[in-house]
């Protein structure tokens, strides 16, 4: 049998994080060695009993340690109108009282991976603060990890989802993106254009994932209430989309994903431009490619990965 995969996982923990977490942590061929937590969809504390109770509910007893509660140099943004103000979906799940690893999460990074040099897969769900942090205070870390898959950005040209050109994680935090962006670090995007090409849960694939039958189908599928009506109501989307569950299908498999290995860098100032990134395609800036953005995933393959980890 293959080693298994070794994952640090950076989450603003809320609806479609909780499924992402689900699927690493119902990966037998995975390993998550820690968990850390950034604000972003909801206030840091939330973030961190959401996540403590993906990971009560999963078995993990891994390190669960809370991290920025603010990007770099903005006030937090949040996303309480599209997951709800508890970013569980406000169904009423018990997500209070449970107690996260002491430590910090940018240190909590810095430590495992100089721990396990060439072992770890980064992966960001969030906004980047403390991936960015991280390595603003320790920058001998990017030649210690192989692998960072990130969900963020909108591809090379998609739509924004918090402004017309913006994906949220990179919204909250550009000035951590661009960190992250001019690290070295050996980075995958998977972007919103590709949670609305391929990770939608349409009424007929609810359906399915209902039918597994198990508590992780039903919870996949019922924090998911706020984003079904923000769907219906803002996207157009045939239902729930799940950005972060189709980045960690990304970490599980990317042999089927295609990519484009290009420059990328990211506004900084406010919005309309705020967080939306600068996507060089064919060359214009003369800028290193940095970046394999995922251009395609296939949603078969997404939705069969997501099942089996749900069953
Ligand atoms: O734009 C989608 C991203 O923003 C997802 O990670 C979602 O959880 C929010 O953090
Ligand atoms: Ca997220």
């Amino acid at each position: 049998m293959s080693r298994p995969q070794r994952l640090l996982i950076d989450t603003d923990t809320a609806s479609d994080d909780a499924v992402a977490l689900m699927m690493a942590f119902r990966s037998p061929d995975v390993q998550v060695e820690a968990v850390t937590i950034v604000a972003g969809n909801v206030p840091l504390d939330r973030c961190v009993q959401n996540a403590l109770y993906v990971a009560e509910l999963c078995g993990y007893e891994g390190p669960v340690i809370a991290g920025a509660g603010a990007p770099l140099m903005r006030a937090l943004g949040t996303a309480t109108e599209v997951h709800g103000e508890d970013g569980m979906g406000d169904i009423g799940l018990p997500l209070t009282g449970r107690t996260p690893t002491p430590g910090w999460g940018p240190q909590a990074i810095v430590d495992a991976v100089r721990a396990n040099p060439g072992e770890l897969t980064v992966v960001t769900l969030g906004p980047l603060t403390n991936l960015a942090i991280a390595l603003l205070w320790a920058p001998d870390i990017v030649e210690l990890i192989p692998r960072v898959v990130c969900m963020a950005g909108t591809g090379l040209h998609g739509p924004g989802n918090v402004s017309p050109s913006a994906e949220f994680n990179v919204w909250v935090d550009p000035e951590a993106c661009r960190v992250v962006l001019r690290s070295g670090l050996p980075l995958e995007f998977v972007g919103w254009d590709i949670s609305i090409a391929s990770a939608v849960v349409t009424p007929e694939r609810a359906v399915a994932i209902r039918a597994l039958g198990t508590e992780f189908a039903d919870l996949a599928l019922d924090v998911q209430a706020v984003l079904e009506t923000y769907a219906d109501t803002e996207t157009e989307l045939d239902g729930p989309d799940l950005p972060d569950p189709i980045a960690m299908a990304q970490v599980l498999d990317p042999s089927v994903a295609t990519v484009k290995r290009v420059h990328v860098d990211v506004a900084i100032g406010p919005d309309p431009m705020r967080g939306a990134l600068i996507v060089d395609r064919y060359g214009f800036t003369g800028g290193e490619p940095n970046v394999d953005v995922v251009t395609a995933y296939p949603e078969e393959r997404f939705f069969a990965l997501l099942a089996d980890r749900l069953r």
